[in-house]
Order: structure tokens, then sequence, then C-alpha cells
């Protein structure tokens, strides 16, 4: 079996993010979003990986190389544009040949891994196996309506009347009979290729696609709530680790990795957080369900809830949360101007000042 990870797209809800970096490697708990999932097809027993890149292929292969790293083996396909997942499959018809393959958006968060949802799909005789999961707000996802054995009898991309609850979870199981399917569909409204419609083309063509209802944690982690919910769920997970150094007046409750070259002073860290490697935390409150990446200030800061990426300093700022703060990115005080804010913010930033 194979694995087909799509790290193409735009990331417009991510902006400004991913102006300058491919929403796939923004970090969770200081690890890009992309390895969980180049980590979970490993532990799923799958080596042979080809990755659809498109305008943020140099740092996709920056980051990831050649896979061996995670104990992979590479293959990148250049998407020229962003026509559709089912277009991915398409243009990775000559890398996926006629063996199965698992199919996993780089976006896609699961908790729990994919190693259960392999090892079914290799036991069973399926042409498709797809994920679903009951979410609030369904228009924003490909959408499964069941009947009532559990069989699917409709599938439609993000409807604007949604038939049921249940979302389509972007990791998805695929016998060749996919190939025939990607290559029948026509593009939908918004001009793409759509693996929704891919499948429901299987499901009319008499092919067997089974559903399987996932309860546990899953995430699209395209949006910002999304990111800090993921990051949050990660760092429930960590153990205790300092490696940097922490002077006698600070105080560092629970949870913590405190990477190499951290320095923490006179400040108090409430876990679970991480602080990347030479950071520097002065004077501050760090709160629960923080990261901190490698290379910052933090210097009479208050922060909790919230990602933070290399290099930036927080200088004097306090009651900061639900935040997600770029690289190389200074928040400090404006001084000489009482109740005044001054802001220099890249496009499509997203500000929300004390009411
Ligand atoms: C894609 C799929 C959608 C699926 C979602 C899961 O949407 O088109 O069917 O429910 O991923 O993350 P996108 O995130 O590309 O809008």
């Amino acid at each position: 079996m194979k694995a087909l990870v799509l790290a193409g797209g735009k990331g417009t809800r991510l902006r400004p993010l991913t102006h300058t970096s491919a929403k796939q490697l923004v970090p969770i708990a200081n690890k890009p979003v992309l390895y969980y999932g180049l980590e979970a097809i490993r532990d799923a027993g799958i080596t042979e990986v080809g990755i659809i890149v498109g305008d943020t292929a140099r740092e996709v292969r920056e980051a990831v190389g050649d896979g061996s790293r995670f104990g992979l083996e590479v293959t990148y396909i250049p998407q020229e544009e962003p026509l559709g997942l089912a277009h991915c499959v398409l243009i990775a018809g000559d890398f996926l040949g006629d063996e199965p393959f698992v199919m996993y958006l780089g976006d896609n968060f699961l908790v729990n891994g994919i190693a259960d949802l392999v090892d079914a799909y290799r036991r069973a005789d399926y042409d498709a196996q797809i994920l679903l999961t009951k979410v609030a707000e369904p228009q924003l996802y490909g959408v499964a309506e069941l009947g009532p054995d559990g069989e699917i009898i409709g599938l439609e991309e993000k409807p604007k009347h949604p038939r049921s609850d249940l979302a389509i979870v972007g990791v998805y199981t695929f016998s060749p009979a996919i190939h025939d399917a990607v290559r029948a569909i026509s593009p939908s409204p918004r001009g793409e290729l759509e693996v929704t419609d891919a499948i429901r083309w299987l499901v009319d063509n008499g092919y067997r696609v089974h559903s399987h209802l996932v309860s546990g944690y899953w995430k699209d982690t395209g949006r910002l709530q999304d990111m800090l919910e993921c990051n949050r769920i990660v760092l429930e997970t960590i153990e205790r680790d300092i490696k940097g150094t922490v002077d006698g007046l600070s105080d560092i409750t629970g949870r913590v990795v405190i990477e190499p070259g951290a320095v923490v002073e006179h400040s108090v860290i409430r876990g679970p957080a991480v602080l990347g490697a030479n950071t520097k935390i002065i004077g501050s409150y760090i709160g629960p369900y923080t990261s901190v990446g490698e290379g910052c200030v933090l210097e009479g800061a208050e922060v909790e809830y919230s990602i933070i990426l290399g290099e930036s300093s927080i200088i004097g700022v306090s009651g900061l949360t639900n935040s997600l703060i770029g690289r190389n990115v200074e928040v400090t005080r404006a001084t000489g101007l009482p109740n005044m804010n001054q802001l220099m913010v890249g496009d499509h930033s997203k500000i929300q000042v004390r009411a």
C-alpha cells in the first residue's frame, strides 16, 4: 500500500501566515502539522509516499526532504494549479500504479493516527473507505448522508443545505478503482475536481464504499480556532522535560517542555506549554496551552492559549490569548501615545484589540 499526501493549496483561511509558508507547515506544539501526518502514515506500516506540492513546493521539500528522517521514501508530485483533490489523484496516477493507497490531506490531524483505519481496510475488500465525523458546521466540509443500515446514500461537497451533520474526514483509502472515478467526473461549480464527487461516482457505479464513523479527535487545521484546539490536544499529551535554564525566581508548574538553550528568568510558566530552543522568557507569564517557537523573546509579557512561531518578540504586552503569531513578529507597547494602538500589520492579518 502507498500513501498520497496533499500538501498544495493556498491556505487562504490562515493568511497572512500562508503568504510566506505552507499551511501544512504551521507548527502544533512546535512541530509542523504535516509531520504528524507523515508519522501516522509510517506508523501504519506504509513507506512509499507521494507528496503533492503546489506554490509552496520549496518549503515543503526543505522541511520533509527525501523522507528518510521519518522512515519514508518520498516522491514529490508537482501540481501546477490547485484544481482539486481528485485532480491530485489524476496526476499521481503513475506514482500510484495499481496499488491501493491512503490519501491524506496534509492539514488534517487525527489524534489516534491511522493504523487502525489502514488495518481495517487491509482486512476488508472495499474500493473506498471514508471516515465520517459529526461536526457543528457541516456546510464547510464534504457531507455524507447515510441510509438506515449505514450505507452511503448521498455525498455532497460543501452543500449550502447539508442533509446530515456527518463531515468527511480528510483521510481516505482507495483501491485502483478510484482512477476510473477521477477520470469520469467533471469540475464542480468552484472549478475543482472534487474527491467527494469521485467517491459518489464509485457509489453510483456499484463499487463498494464503506464509511466508518470516528468519534476520536479529528481536526482540519485550516482555521485559527482549529489550529489552537489542535495545539491544546497535543500539549495535553506532553511530559515535563526541562533542558533549558530556569532561574530560582521562576515557577514552572505542570507539564512544561523547555528546549535546549532556552532561558527562563523571573517568570511563571503554567503547563501544558512548550518553549522552543534558544527562546528567552523574562519577567513573563506563560499560561496553559501555549507553544512558543525557537529563538523568541518574551519580556514583561502575558500569553496563554496561543501559538507563537520562531524568532518573534513580545515585549511589555499582557493579555494575549487565542492568538497565532507568525515568524519574526514584534509585539511591543506604543510609547508616548496614551490609549492608542500602533500597528504595522501584513496583508490579510486579523487583529482583535481590547474593547
Ligand atoms: C476538503 C474536502 C472535504 C473534506 C475536508 C476535510 O475540503 O474537499 O470534502 O471534508 O477537506 O478536511 P477543504 O479543506 O479542501 O476545503
